[in-house]
């Protein structure tokens, strides 16, 4: 029997990318799903593509009193939650002195509120069945501030942050971060570079699914790439600027 037979897991920012693809995976492999993102239609279609045994929940997650209503009723729908994985986020970055700070208001709302606010809704439902699982999405561009990559890099270094304290502090529910490298998605569409060691967003799910199984706080991929950027996340500051500065 597959372990996600039985599992009931929300995913929210279903609608495109590894979101997605995780969808899929997660579905195939059994687990009884609850759709989430602002797209209703993108993810009402994915619900039929896996055969109609889903639940659909819209939701934009910086809306704090909308977020909490989607929760209780994605509980009621479920009774046993067994995982809440956040994927959700926006993608636009720039080099600093072309900011657009309504852009980074919505991505900080986005990727970061999202996030706290995915917390709020969440931790007292497993808190209250005494286990689940929560998994918040980072990214290896967390890892150190990168050069044209703010304010997107700000947010997932704020998340990973933000994962870091709240393993700490449930130590009986199955706290994880998400930290991917380069993934062919939607939001890596935009990019205008060439991304090393891209990965599909298939086989992004595919690491997310296994992993999600082991007691490993961290979910990271493709390994050749994150050990690199783990390499530089040690480096003395002077040798970080050194090697990212350089062109
Ligand atoms: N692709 C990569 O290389 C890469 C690398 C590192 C980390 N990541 C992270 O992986 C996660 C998934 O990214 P992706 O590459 O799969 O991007 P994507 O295809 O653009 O997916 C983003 C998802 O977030 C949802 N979303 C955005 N704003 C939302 C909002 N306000 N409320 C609810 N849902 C919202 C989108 O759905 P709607 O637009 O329908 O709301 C979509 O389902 C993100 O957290 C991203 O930062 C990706």
């Amino acid at each position: 029997m597959s372990y996600y037979n039985n599992k009931h897991i929300w995913i929210i920012g279903a609608s495109t990318g590894i979101g997605r693809a995780l969808a899929v995976e997660l579905s195939q492999q059994g687990a009884t799903l609850a759709l989430s993102a602002r797209r209703e239609d993108k993810l009402k279609t994915l619900n039929v593509d896996l055969g109609g045994q889903h639940h659909v929940f819209p939701l934009d997650v910086a809306d704090t009193d909308g977020f909490i209503e989607v929760a209780k009723t994605v509980k009621e729908t479920f009774s046993q939650l067994d995982s809440v994985i956040f994927m959700a986020a926006i993608y636009d970055p720039a080099p600093l002195s072309k900011l657009n700070i309504e852009t980074a208001h919505q991505m900080v709302d986005i990727n970061l509120n999202g996030a706290f606010n995915t917390v709020h809704a969440v931790l007292p439902i497993l808190k209250e069945q005494g286990n689940g699982q929560l998994v918040l999405c980072g990214s290896v561009a967390g890892y150190r501030g990168l050069p044209n990559g703010q304010p997107y890099s700000a947010t997932k270094a704020a998340v990973i942050n933000l994962a870091e304290s709240l393993r700490a502090e449930e130590r009986t529910l199955d706290i994880k971060v998400i930290n991917p490298g380069f993934v062919r998605t939607p939001l890596t569409d935009k990019n205008d570079f060439e991304m090393p060691m891209m990965i599909e967003a298939e086989a992004a799910a595919k690491i997310i699914a296994k992993e999600l199984q082991t007691k490993r706080f961290e979910i990271h991929f493709p390994k050749r790439f994150t050990f690199l950027m783990k390499f530089l996340k040690i480096l003395p500051s002077f040798l970080y600027f050194k090697l990212i500065s350089k062109k």
